[in-house]
């Protein structure tokens, strides 16, 4: 897979590597993902896919997660969503925030962005934490708009981070 290749303060992102799929696919089946992204799919890609461009979080050589976005094409509505997890044994060390404000300078300075926006599970204060820390507020609570593992609607804290053009 090509693309490049994206360093941060300690984290690197780079494009996904097939050898990756054990290490993303355990720690994407962790209890502590799972709760926030759900079960995973049938067939979850561990790649590249069209509605997303994902990247392996790499911390000290180590796989450590994923982070992905998509893109809206529509010029009049041009922006990007992110999305990202960790693995049980990489989480609580500054990994997450280091890794979304890589990426979100990436979607604002190379590819053209002036807006990110991203969801976030009500009760995920972790998450919502660490992404006010790179510059993403709060904008809402959408109700019932995400399904959990268990079954339950849950309400989701929709986040933006804009630069004004
Ligand atoms: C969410 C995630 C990306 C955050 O990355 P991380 O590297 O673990 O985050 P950090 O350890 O840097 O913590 C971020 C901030 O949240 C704070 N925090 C940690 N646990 C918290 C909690 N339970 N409530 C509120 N804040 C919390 C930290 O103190 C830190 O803030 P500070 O630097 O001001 O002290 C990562 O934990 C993860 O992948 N979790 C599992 C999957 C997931 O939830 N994905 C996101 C779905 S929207």
């Amino acid at each position: 897979m090509s693309g490049p290749v994206l360093r941060g303060e300690r984290v690197l992102l780079r494009p996904l590597e097939p050898g990756d799929e054990p290490i993303l696919r355990a720690a994407r089946e962790d209890p502590s993902v799972a709760d926030w992204w759900g079960a995973v799919e049938e067939g979850f890609p561990f790649t590249d896919f069209p509605a997303a461009t994902r990247f392996a979080i790499v911390v000290d050589g180590e796989v450590a997660g994923l982070v992905q976005y998509a893109e809206e094409p529509d010029p009049d509505s041009r922006h990007a969503e992110i999305d990202v997890f960790l693995g049980p044994g990489h989480q609580g060390a500054g990994h997450g925030p280091d890794a979304m404000a890589t990426l979100s300078r990436h979607l604002l300075e190379d590819r053209g962005h002036h807006r990110l926006t991203l969801s976030a599970a009500v009760g995920n204060d972790r998450a919502i934490r660490s992404y006010e820390k790179v510059g993403f507020r709060a904008v809402g609570v959408t109700e019932a708009s995400w399904r959990d593992r268990h079954g339950t609607w849950r309400d989701e804290v929709l986040m933006e981070r804009v630069v004004r053009p």
